[in-house]
């Protein structure tokens, strides 16, 4: 019998529509999608820029531009930048990557209001926890996505591929608010799901992740491609056989048990993109090694369990990610 997804335990019962103002911190791919659809939906979205000169550059672009289709939406949307913001924010949605997430909080952290809510979607994990602790009194939810979107200039985006998009928690007792805040996040085409089982959500993300995006670095080469070679293949199993090993060890078997075919299937429906990690490290930008992988190997380290090719894979992507250093 085919094994159940830990998405397809999600809660989709439908609630009223909300007013939420949503700031979103990190104007990037991710949060111009929602930015931009949020707006056209009618929806209070601003926008937090980094800086007055990002800020400059957005209004000498008049907004922000984004390619869906044969339709392109074009929309100067309420923005400020960390310094001019006017009241305490109850809703942060973050789609900062990964190691920008934590300096970029600190930055706002006095214009955050205690008890706000701060969701987070982005790839990686342990970001969340060091949140929680900067931000002892807030609501921190955890949210994945797979809808595809990438970056053609300065403020112009184009979302290339539809995917899913989840929230959850993993303490109990918000299953209200989650409800909620999926629906005010829910601008068309944009779905946003509750996930009865969030870590089960994100883990799978990293296990997929962990594959595909540190291989494709070290082979140069996109999704698709590493399908091609036995020796990727025989790689692509060995990350695979490690992660099971760690996920066992943490109870979470269940969650990954086609983890083997679940990365070929991304990896042959993905077979054209390059990962947002080769095009980091082409880039030379920082990467989202360290929440990825590196996260697997800090707690297959903890539960003195071997994982040579996850941890070559760090050592490699780091070295390039950081090339200038000696
Ligand atoms: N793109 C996708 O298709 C996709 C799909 C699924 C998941 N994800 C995940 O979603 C997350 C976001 O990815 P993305 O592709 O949207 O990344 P991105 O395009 O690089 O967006 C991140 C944005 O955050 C901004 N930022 C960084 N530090 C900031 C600060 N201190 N203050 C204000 N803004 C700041 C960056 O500005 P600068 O440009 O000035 O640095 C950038 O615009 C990642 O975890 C990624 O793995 C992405």
């Amino acid at each position: 019998m085919r094994q159940q997804r830990p998405e397809e335990g999600s809660l989709l019962t439908p609630v009223p529509p909300t007013t939420i103002t949503w700031h979103i911190l990190g104007a990037g791919a991710i949060g111009s999608l929602w930015a931009i659809y949020g707006h056209r939906a009618g929806a209070d979205v601003r926008l937090i820029l980094r800086d007055q000169q990002t800020l400059d550059a957005y209004q000498q672009c008049a907004g922000i531009r984004l390619h869906s289709g044969e339709q392109t939406l074009h929309y100067q949307l309420p923005a400020r930048c960390s310094t001019s913001l006017p009241s305490p924010i109850q809703h942060l949605l973050i789609t900062t990557k990964a190691p920008q997430t934590l300096p970029a909080l600190k930055a706002l952290s006095t214009h955050i209001a205690d008890d706000a809510v701060l969701l987070l979607l982005q790839n990686g994990l342990g970001i969340a926890e060091q949140i929680q602790r900067e931000f002892p009194k807030a609501t921190v939810i955890q949210g994945s996505t797979t809808e595809g979107c990438y970056r053609q200039n300065r403020f112009e985006f184009v979302h290339a591929g539809r995917g899913q998009t989840f929230i959850g928690s993993t303490k109990d007792g918000e299953h209200d608010t989650l409800l909620q805040l999926a629906n005010s996040l829910s601008f068309s085409p944009l779905s946003v799901s509750v996930s009865d089982n969030i870590k089960a959500v994100l883990w799978r993300k990293l296990a997929v992740n962990c594959v595909i995006n540190p291989l494709t670095v070290i082979h140069r080469c996109r999704n698709g491609e590493l399908l091609n070679s036995p020796e990727h293949r025989a790689q692509m199993r060995q990350v695979v056989d490690e992660i099971l090993k760690v996920s066992a060890a943490l109870g979470y078997t269940d969650w990954v048990v086609d983890l083997h075919e679940l990365v070929t299937d991304v990896a042959t429906t993905t077979a054209a993109n390059r990962s947002s990690m080769l095009q980091d490290v082409e880039a030379e930008r920082d990467t989202e090694i360290d929440a990825i992988t590196g996260y697997l190997c800090h707690l297959a380290a903890q539960h003195k369990i071997a994982v040579p090719m996850n941890q070559q894979l760090l050592d490699k992507v780091k070295r390039l990610s950081s090339p200038h250093q000696p």
